[in-house]
């Protein structure tokens, strides 16, 4: 059964439950230690708790810590964990053995590999990225500006849905582009391989922020020939909440990238404690100092799991939850004037979906009261994820569902739903 997004269709929540009753994915939900009457929506910013993780990570502090002591950096492989999860997050990136390792939060591995690859390109001036980038990424690029220019601080340009394309921004003065591919608040999502072959033409070199791809959407980093990588494991890879990122960085430039911190795990040799740095062969001399094992071990639960996940299908659920979630907004919440922000067209849309909504946030709020959980990015977006292993088509319809009643009543307007926390 497949859901047209361009003409609003009648479906009901049999009709879901169906769509349920087909779903390949369907047993997955139950690894998931989801608690009852929550329709989750918010695994694109924190992925949901997998039912192994706590026994697993329960025995690593056990055993592991407990038992081995400091025996178990060898009896059980701690110093070469970035490595081996590196290798196991390879595949869902499209990436090769010993070409990924993990690293600190993605915006210290973003400073990592942006420095490394302005390097590469050290006659040049520009740093490329886009203005509704995450801000964080822009963030560290302004370190990088001031710290990769030998005598002075590069140029940043970005381009901009509203403004100066990829084409307007190019040329040969330009290093390094950084984009993230799915964008954190629209969900649109670029053309990987058409994008970095445009930006190679230009002779500059490409990063890719997967934050919002990695587990969502198949991603190909070789077949697009892209040269960095980083991304998060906290959100659609289900690692917990400030699990480690991970950084690629393409075989060719293993011998001449020179990352931004040298940390003593990235050296050649670290346990000859020798007074000058020499980087270690490949993606390991990306690695800083002591990794953070146990959140390390609650990634590697998870990673057991998507071990056993066919992300075609995973991108084929998304589509089908994405448009029946387009569809249902576009014939039961017209009236209210939401309007859906991410793009209709399928192969321009991660796993997300983005409504502009007058009083978003307290909207949101009424709805998480409910037990449906989305986010909010100001100004004015409700973020709906829909991570394909545990979010099912019954749920996309409760969520609808329960938006047009907030709406219908206006029971957003009590004002206990206007008081923001910190965190949106
Ligand atoms: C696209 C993107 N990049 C980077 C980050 C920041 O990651 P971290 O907090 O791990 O540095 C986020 C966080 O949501 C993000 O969405």
């Amino acid at each position: 059964m497949s859901i047209a997004t361009s003409a609003p269709i009648s479906i009901d929540r049999a009709t879901c439950a169906d769509l349920d009753a087909a779903d390949p994915l369907a047993s997955f939900r139950e690894r998931f230690a989801l608690p009852d009457g929550v329709v989750y929506l918010d695994g694109n910013s924190l992925g949901a708790l997998p039912r192994a993780t706590s026994a697993h990570v329960e025995r690593v502090i056990a055993e592991e810590w407990g038992t081995g002591l400091i025996r178990s950096w060898n009896a059980a492989g701690w110093f070469e964990k970035p490595l081996v999860l590196g290798d196991r997050i390879a595949p869902l990136i499209g990436a090769g053995p010993g070409e990924v390792v993990l690293g600190d939060s993605t915006s210290a591995s973003l400073f990592q590999v942006a420095m490394a690859a302005a390097r590469l390109r050290p006659d040049r001036r520009v740093i490329v990225s886009e203005r509704g980038n995450f801000p964080t990424d822009l963030y560290i690029l302004e370190s990088v500006q001031a710290l990769a220019g030998a005598a002075e601080p590069l140029e940043r340009r970005l381009v901009d849905d509203d403004g100066p394309g990829l084409d307007e921004v190019l040329g040969d003065d330009v290093a390094v582009v950084v984009l993230t591919h799915v964008n954190y608040r629209t969900g649109r999502m670029y053309d990987m391989a058409e994008v970095t072959r445009r930006v190679h033409e230009a002779g500059a070199i490409m990063v890719w922020d997967l934050c919002h791809s990695v587990g969502a959407v198949p991603v190909d980093l070789r077949a697009a020939d892209a040269d960095f990588a980083v991304g998060c494991t906290y959100k659609y890879l289900n690692g917990g909440p400030g699990s480690p990122s991970f950084m690629w960085v393409a075989e060719r430039h293993h011998a001449e990238a020179r990352p931004a911190i040298t940390g003593w795990h990235g050296h050649a040799t670290p346990f000859d404690f020798e007074v000058a740095y020499t980087p270690a062969a490949g993606v390991t001399r990306f690695r800083v100092g002591t990794p953070q094992l146990l959140s390390v071990a609650a990634l590697e639960a998870s990673l057991d799991l998507w071990a056993e996940v066919d992300l075609d299908l995973v991108r084929e659920k998304s589509l089908r939850l994405t448009e029946l979630f387009i569809s249902l907004v576009d014939t039961r919440l017209a009236e209210w004037g939401v309007e859906v922000v991410t793009p209709r067209q399928s192969s321009q849309r991660g796993s997300q979906v983005a409504l502009r909504v007058g009083d978003g946030y307290a909207v949101m709020q009424a709805l998480i009261e409910r037990g449906v959980i989305g986010d909010f990015r100001a100004p004015d977006l409700m973020r709906f994820g829909f991570a394909p292993l545990y979010v099912s088509h019954t749920d996309v319809w409760d969520a609808v569902d329960a938006l047009a009643d907030i709406l219908a009543t206006e029971a957003w307007r009590e004002p206990r739903f206007a008081r923001q926390g910190t965190v949106t």
